[in-house]
């Protein structure tokens, strides 16, 4: 629907279910995403997460597919609208580890910020990162996000505290440093 150049967004799909349960699962994915306690989820829960996605509540998960073989490898999305203020949240993952570190998710993710900025007149995307998600913070920069702050030890994970960092982007610094 939404295409880049390695990846197309698409709507979820009942069949996507299973295998975004065993992505979610994954502990070095859970690590990366969830603040909460890594504890697995269940693929009735996944599934009533699947049936809660409707575009008539402001809730805009997409699928990332392969452009060459049309596999779903994870998701992204925007987890929470501000629309007063014109601010959306953003989140993604690639849970198919074979396609980390090749570029998938960082093109998934401008042709999200696109959409945001072009489809649904917002003006700040905005996100959260753990500090030693290095993967991420550079990923999120060849998007054009910058870090506007730092959560001091937000983050309990392994037995430590961590830092989050908060990046983001306006529409007219997308546009003009032309990330897509
Ligand atoms: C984070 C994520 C979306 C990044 O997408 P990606 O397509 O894998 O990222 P890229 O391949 O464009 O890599 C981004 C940069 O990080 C670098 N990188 C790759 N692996 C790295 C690693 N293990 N450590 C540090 N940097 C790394 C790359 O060199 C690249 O920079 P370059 O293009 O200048 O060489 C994806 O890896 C992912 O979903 N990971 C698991 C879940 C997750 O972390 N989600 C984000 C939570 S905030």
């Amino acid at each position: 629907m939404y295409t880049g150049e390695k990846v197309r967004l698409r709507a979820y799909k009942r069949e996507d279910v299973q295998l975004a349960q065993q992505y979610i699962n994954d502990a070095e994915t859970k690590k990366l995403l969830m603040p909460g306690i890594p504890y697995p989820i269940t693929l009735e829960q996944e599934q009533k997460w699947f049936e809660s996605i409707s575009a008539f509540s402001d809730n805009y998960s997409f699928a990332i597919e392969t452009l060459q073989e049309g596999k779903y490898i994870g998701g992204c999305g925007v987890n929470k609208l501000d629309w007063k203020n014109s601010v959306a949240t953003v989140g993604i993952f690639i849970g198919d580890k074979d396609y980390w570190g090749k570029g998938y998710g960082t093109d998934a993710m401008k042709v999200l910020v696109k959409f945001i900025f072009e489809q649904m007149n917002i003006n700040k995307v905005k996100l959260f990162v753990y500090s030693f998600n290095e993967r991420a913070v550079k990923s999120y920069e060849k998007c054009g996000f910058a870090r506007e702050g730092v959560l001091r030890q937000e983050i309990f994970r392994d037995g430590k505290y961590h830092d989050e960092y908060i990046m983001g982007i306006l529409k007219d610094e997308f546009f003009q440093k032309n990330v897509r």
